[in-house]
């Protein structure tokens, strides 16, 4: 008996909403991830950058992205670089990824280029986390979610972010349809969850969320200063504020993640 193939998952976060936790999540559970030993692959596929910063990469010093590895310019081991943590490599991001995403309009089939240069990725990571912009209907959202094992959405407990949920349910249903029938919506984190103290409104929010979406929310995630202060010193929360709750409550994540069988 030969052993089955090993299948490296490959984690899209996606959300409609802008400024809605994705990235503080994607690369608070890519840090934790490696801490655990795990090679961890983070692509930033967002043009703002703020994986390629948040892990202590300068998107100054960016010659390539995704979309050079989506280009056919070079391949994705190529296009990989180290980061200061150990076990967390990056394809990073700069503004390249808007002349990139004009460039690739024209090609057809550009939106399955990232789940082809994705193919062999088991040899490179043992997990592959994408951090998208916002806004799930633009190129770059629709190749993550193509090549992806599973979709995962952040929102803010609050009315706008809450209504653009089923816009994002509805875009990787509709690629599930067109490209790849096992990705699913896999879990809802909530983020920037203010205290209890703030009153009602955001508790009836989370009440909301979990009718909806059930068993797809996750813990959430307290609002914290320490959040953004990371972001502020290129640090992953894990690294550089490893004792923190807010650091906790993204353990409690990842570890629901692994519940559900998302993650390993
Ligand atoms: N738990 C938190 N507590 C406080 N601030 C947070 C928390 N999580 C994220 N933030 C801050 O909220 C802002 C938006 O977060 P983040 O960049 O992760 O969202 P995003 O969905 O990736 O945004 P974009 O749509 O621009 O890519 C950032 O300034 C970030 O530092
Ligand atoms: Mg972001």
């Amino acid at each position: 008996m030969t052993d089955s193939p090993r299948i490296t998952p490959v984690l899209a976060i996606v959300s409609g909403a802008g400024s809605a936790g994705k990235t503080t999540t994607a690369t608070t559970l890519a840090a934790l991830l490696a801490q655990d030993g795990q090679r961890v692959l983070l692509i930033d596929l967002d043009p703002q950058a703020n994986a390629t910063t948040a892990v202590g990469v300068d998107p100054e010093t960016v010659t390539h992205t995704a979309g050079t590895v989506m280009l056919r310019e070079i391949t994705l081991a190529e296009a990989i670089v180290s980061t200061p943590i150990e076990g967390l490599s990056l394809v990073p991001a700069s503004d390249l990824l808007d002349q990139q995403r004009i460039l690739l309009g024209t090609v057809t089939g550009a939106e399955q280029r990232l789940k082809h240069a994705l193919r062999g990725v088991e040899d490179l990571a043992d997990v592959v986390i994408l951090d998208c912009q916002q806004g799930v209907g633009e190129l770059f959202p629709v190749a993550a979610l193509v090549a992806a094992t599973a979709a995962l959405t952040t929102t803010f407990p609050s009315t706008k972010e809450l209504q653009g949920l089923p816009r994002t349910e509805g875009i990787v249903t509709d690629v599930a349809d067109a490209y790849n029938p096992d990705l699913a919506l896999v879990a809802v984190v909530p983020c920037s969850v203010p205290p209890v103290g703030a009153g009602r409104f955001y508790a009836e929010a989370i009440d909301a969320l979990q009718g909806a979406y059930g068993g797809l929310v996750t813990p959430p995630v307290r609002r914290s200063v320490v959040a953004s202060r990371a972001y502020d010193q290129r640090t992953p929360l894990p690294i550089g504020a490893s004792g923190e709750p807010v650091t906790e409550d993204y353990r409690a994540v990842l570890a629901d993640l692994r519940a559900k069988g998302v993650l390993a």
